[in-house]
């Protein structure tokens, strides 16, 4: 598993080329496994392949260029009236996704929209999301232009770890 984790980057470039709906089907599962607080799963994910759309997200927020050339966007949408908890949810299902975008040759770059309200109302109108879900992020998929250098022992900082108490 740490092979895969220190594989996992932010990529933002891909090449024009399809995912297989065997790979799509591998990467959704892997959202499904996530964790909930009190087994909620208060989640959805709106899978976007049309051209206009991804081209239409990619211009939500200035750091979104990237959901155009993706050959998916996996829009990662959260109900607040059913679990407080939705954010933590949705991230953890966030993280599945890159991962598995990652063991299936993949790659992945988060986008932010929670706490860009803009971005999240031109979104849930142009997906036609309904009022009482909430847009945590955009996770882009497709094949790597390049394979970025691996996370190293650099990544492991000491100080970051306290043992037992804080001080
Ligand atoms: C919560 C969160 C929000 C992020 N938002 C964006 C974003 O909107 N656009 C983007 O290009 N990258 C975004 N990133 C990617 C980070 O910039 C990236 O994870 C960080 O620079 C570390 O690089 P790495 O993912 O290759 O390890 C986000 C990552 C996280 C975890």
């Amino acid at each position: 598993m740490i092979p895969a984790i220190k594989k996992r980057r932010s990529v933002r470039q891909y090449l024009d080329q399809d995912i297989s709906e065997e790979q799509l089907k591998e990467i959704l599962t892997s959202a499904m496994y996530a964790p909930s607080a009190n087994a909620i799963y208060p989640w959805e994910i709106v899978v976007v392949r049309r051209s206009e759309t991804k081209e239409l997200l990619s211009r939500t927020t200035p750091w979104s260029a990237h959901a155009k050339a993706a050959a998916a966007v996996l829009v990662v949408i959260g109900n607040e009236e059913e679990s407080p908890d939705w954010v933590e949810d949705c991230s953890i299902v966030a993280e599945h996704i890159w991962l598995a975008a990652v063991d299936q040759g993949l790659s992945s770059c988060w986008i932010q929209i929670r706490g860009n309200d803009n971005a999240e109302k031109e979104i849930k109108e142009l997906l036609n999301i309904p009022a009482k879900c909430r847009v945590l992020c955009l996770m882009p998929i497709g094949a790597p232009t390049q394979e970025l250098e691996e996370h190293g022992d650099k990544n492991f900082i000491k100080s970051r770890i306290k043992n037992e108490k804080y001080k």
